[in-house]
């Protein structure tokens, strides 16, 4: 039961006392995830960048930093109205400016033209996924010939939350992720194990081949 309600929460966090708590659970764990796939996705200065399910807006705020050209310009998705509207708030300045334009939207529509998209980035989002082979398509599709796709993830915490159910079904698998983007048109794809001082992690890598 506590588990099914975990789930639900960091799947699509709502304005509420769960929701709150996972935001701050959020917050704490994960920026190191968020500020590693913004570094391992090899930011240039006038990119187009997405981040999918930004949560409350760390890795925003870290990728933004890295868009120093006028033409550098950050998308940021999440169907979570709680966490649109955290994030929003978080970067509101560049909200304001037009350097980062935020969609309250799911990953598998997003609001975006074709090919347009130089480097997305994402954690602890795909697991959520009903269908991962949409989502893989959708991302596909924004991204410009040759783009960059990373994600990172802890696998050790993921598969410990999956074994309490706290993800249903087997998409929580790196495995299974890779072989949606592999189908969605997606070349390269490729798992790595990172160790920092104290943190061991997972990259994901793919490049969209068009
Ligand atoms: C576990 S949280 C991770 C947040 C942040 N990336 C982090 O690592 O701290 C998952 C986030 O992805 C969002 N999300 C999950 N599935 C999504 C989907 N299909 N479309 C858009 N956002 C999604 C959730 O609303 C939530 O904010």
């Amino acid at each position: 039961m506590w588990a099914e309600k975990l789930g639900k929460q960091l799947g699509r966090p709502t304005r509420s006392v769960g929701g709150w708590l996972v935001s701050k659970l959020l917050t704490v764990r994960n920026q190191v995830l968020e500020e590693n796939a913004v570094q391992l996705c090899g930011i240039q200065p006038g990119d187009t960048v997405l981040e999918l399910g930004h949560g409350p807006g760390l890795g925003l705020q870290s990728a933004a930093k890295l868009l120093t050209e006028p033409t550098g310009h950050l998308i940021g998705v999440d169907y979570s109205e709680y966490m649109h509207q955290m994030a929003s708030e978080r970067v509101k300045d560049l909200v304001a400016s037009g350097k980062v334009t935020l969609h309250h939207c799911d990953v598998a529509a997003m609001p975006l033209d074709n090919s347009t998209v130089d480097k997305v980035f994402h954690c602890n989002c795909y697991y959520f996924w009903p269908d991962l082979r949409k989502g893989a398509s959708e991302i596909h599709r924004v991204m410009k010939p040759g783009g960059l796709m990373v994600t990172t993830l802890r696998l050790s915490n993921v598969a410990a939350m999956a074994a309490k159910r706290v993800m249903p079904g087997e998409n929580w698998r790196p495995e299974a992720y890779m072989a949606a983007l592999r189908e969605s048109g997606f070349t390269d794809v490729r798992i790595e194990d990172k160790q920092l001082e104290n943190v061991t992690f997972q990259a994901i890598y793919a490049t969209a081949l068009k």
